[in-house]
């Protein structure tokens, strides 16, 4: 590739995340809190005469014509026709399908490049926007902050302070968990109870450093998700046990994450659950700031 542009695409953990109801449309109304990690994707992407997606890595993510690289490419060109087509290499590093964001974070790379190699054609809002028709996650990946306050769907975004960082241990227990269907699952739950159990309630707006996330920070896909994979739960009980802070499943699942103080502590901690549990994939990272 000759002077490609090269993006970063971080991995994203939910600090917290209320479904508060199912819209008429069939989506779900949130309030989520997302944090981004150093844990990331690179993207490079170079004018070509036609789209194309060379995928590497540690990671198998299936077809690169199914990838959200191309489909988010494809429409910046729809909206922008004098964009130029792109020849895109991606080295994968973000578990799929784990509530990480992965997938969302090559959708939004794949945007600021087009835009970048477009001449900033799009502006910021514009360019979120489409990012939105993309993928829920989208927005928060091209809003530029490392913590954000999200509502809607997941495009009104409020960017928050990140002053401190943590070690993350994310453990991805070798299996993914489709986000339609763990909304889903959440739909059937709520329609067997008497009242519908989706509450406003929220970590107060005062809420930002890690620690009072932590201590306040819930994911409502947990119950209906830790139903259907019991093995989820008793990793989050490791990951306490072993000295996080906190620990929660990441979005729909299937990741989940613990946050520790320190370093060693956290490398510790994942070195007994890869004792542990040999079918899962542990990481260890770090928040962005
Ligand atoms: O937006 P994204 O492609 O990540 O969503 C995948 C699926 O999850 C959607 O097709 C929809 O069924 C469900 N979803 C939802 N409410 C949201 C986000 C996603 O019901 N806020």
């Amino acid at each position: 590739m000759r002077n490609p542009v090269v993006e970063r695409a971080p991995a994203k953990i939910n600090l917290d995340l209320r479904i508060l109801a199912r819209e008429p449309d069939g989506y779900h109304s949130l309030v989520t809190t997302f944090q981004a990690l150093e844990l990331h994707d690179v993207l490079e992407a170079a004018p070509a005469d036609e789209f194309s997606l060379e995928i590497d890595g540690v990671v198998d993510v299936g077809p690169a014509d199914d990838n959200l690289v191309l489909r988010a490419a494809r429409a910046y060109r729809d909206a922008v026709r004098r964009a130029p087509h792109v020849r895109f290499r991606l080295d994968k590093r973000i578990p799929a399908g784990a509530g990480l964001g992965g997938g969302s974070s090559d959708a939004a790379a794949a945007l600021r490049a087009m835009n970048a190699l477009a001449g900033d054609a799009l502006p910021q809002e514009a360019l979120r926007e489409l990012g939105a028709s993309i993928g829920s996650d989208v927005p928060f990946f091209l809003c530029g902050a490392a913590r954000a306050h999200a509502r809607g769907r997941g495009e009104l975004l409020v960017p928050l302070p990140s002053p401190d960082s943590a070690e993350v241990v994310l453990v991805d227990p070798g299996f993914s968990i489709s986000t339609r269907a763990a909304f889903g699952w959440w739909d059937e739950a709520d329609a067997a109870r008497p009242v519908s159990f989706a509450d406003a309630a929220e970590p107060g707006a005062e809420a930002s450093t890690l620690a009072e996330l932590g201590r306040l920070g819930r994911n409502d896909f947990e119950p209906v998700v830790f139903a259907r994979h019991p093995e989820l739960p008793l990793i989050r009980r490791w990951l306490l046990e072993g000295g996080a802070t906190h620990a929660l499943l990441s979005g729909s699942g299937s990741c989940v994450y613990g946050i520790f103080a320190e370093r060693a502590s956290a490398a510790a901690a994942a070195r007994a659950l890869r004792e542990a549990a040999p079918l899962t994939h542990v990481l260890q990272t770090r928040t962005a700031r």
